[in-house]
């Protein structure tokens, strides 16, 4: 037996969504962020759908991720969103970096001179998010420095929302208009065109000013909304996670289930055991909350989630027979358990219910438009 569930990722769902954010930006190029295995997805055969349906660039956030993509065979250009460290590979394997601090832009220029070469990047600028980018009152000094650095040649320059999901705009707002003061700044000093790009998927959705030269979607692609309540937007949710019982047993009442004796049967119960735990991405905050998928009806998640195990109720679930199919995010039927009621219930967000169960799920992949 094989450890962890199966994620099935629907590719056609992927090239829907991808659809959508075209739509909604009106055709402007796309960088498609496909880091974290395309948010658990798989980064390979998400990024060769894109490509395949028209996305412009991928972006991922290290340079291990984007060669990767390039041992696949994959050509199309890369953005590396973080990376300060793996230089030599931003040459070797043609991709495009984002510096975002002097350090590296001063070691991409020494090492484009020793290759005789020159590379083209984007730059970071920190308008508000705290996190990575150049910031401060040397910015606008440091920006030119950059561009007249020998081998650079600045081509991107990009930003990063931090609240563009909340209805209040005030802070990305403040974050757009100090984008654009420091880009025509640096558009006097710097020749060639430059590629603009500062929205993500919550800005694709609410933020039409913030579109620029280009869109960094990445959470819409795989089929939610950073902003759950926005069901606007037909979004196809690109992953189901499933698994099989492994065992029944029909139990006494007053019997104690998993660690600690948090769920106590009150009755003669029928208790699946599933071969899925916290080690393969189903969170134990999920214990006595989650519910699966059984026969298309929902069947409570009861005791502690353990490493390799969790135990589900199936006491009100007839015909039900061990090696039975179980959903424990995505479809069976007609009900659907999504990744926004996953996060609720583990206090968390559906980026982290996808990138969990994805990385640690055996994939299988379905397109219905090639099979
Ligand atoms: C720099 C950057 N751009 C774009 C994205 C995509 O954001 P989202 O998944 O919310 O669309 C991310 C995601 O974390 C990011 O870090």
């Amino acid at each position: 037996m094989h450890r962890g569930a199966v994620a099935e990722i629907n590719l056609s769902a992927i090239a829907h969504n991808l659809e959508t954010v075209k739509k909604i930006v009106q055709n402007r190029p796309i960088i498609s962020v496909v880091k974290a295995d395309a948010y658990g997805h798989g980064s390979v055969e998400v990024s060769k759908k894109l490509i395949k349906e028209g996305t412009s660039y991928l972006a991922v956030a290290f340079s291990s991720e984007a060669i990767q993509l390039r041992d696949a065979g994959i050509t199309a250009p890369i953005i590396v969103l973080f990376d300060s460290e793996d230089i030599t590979s931003f040459f070797d394997f043609n991709l495009i970096p984002v510096i975002h601090n002097m350090n590296t832009a001063s070691a991409i220029s020494r090492i484009a001179r020793e290759k005789r070469t020159s590379i083209k990047v984007h730059v970071k600028i920190d308008t508000g998010m705290g996190r990575l980018g150049l910031s401060g009152t040397s910015l606008p000094e440091d920006l030119v420095k950059i561009s007249k650095m020998e081998g650079i040649e600045i081509c991107g320059l990009m930003s990063h929302f931090s609240d563009a999901d909340l209805s209040d705009r005030s802070y990305a707002l403040f974050q757009l208009e100090r984008f654009h003061t420091i880009k025509e700044g640096i558009f006097k000093s710097i020749k060639g065109t430059i590629l603009t790009h500062i929205a993500n998927s919550a800005a694709i959705l609410t933020f039409g000013a913030a579109y620029l030269d280009a869109v960094r979607p990445g959470l819409m692609l795989y089929g939610y909304s950073p902003l759950q309540h926005s069901a606007l937007i037909s979004l196809m949710p690109a992953m189901k996670v499933k698994t099989r019982i492994l065992t029944i047993r029909n139990l006494p009442p007053n019997l104690p289930i998993s660690y600690g004796r948090t769920f106590i049967t009150r009755r003669q119960s029928k208790i699946g055991i599933l071969p899925v735990g916290y080690a393969d991405g189903y969170s134990r905050l999920l214990s006595n909350s989650a519910e699966v998928l059984v026969k298309g009806r929902r069947v409570p998640v009861v005791g502690r989630i353990c490493m390799d195990l969790t135990m589900i109720d199936l006491t009100d679930t007839e015909d039900v027979s061990e090696g039975d199919e179980v959903v424990i995010l995505g479809e069976q039927g007609n009900d659907a358990i999504t990744a926004y009621e996953l996060a609720d219930k583990a206090k968390t967000i559906p980026y982290e219910i996808l990138t969990s169960l994805g990385s640690h799920s055996r994939k299988q992949y379905i397109d219905v438009q090639t099979d």
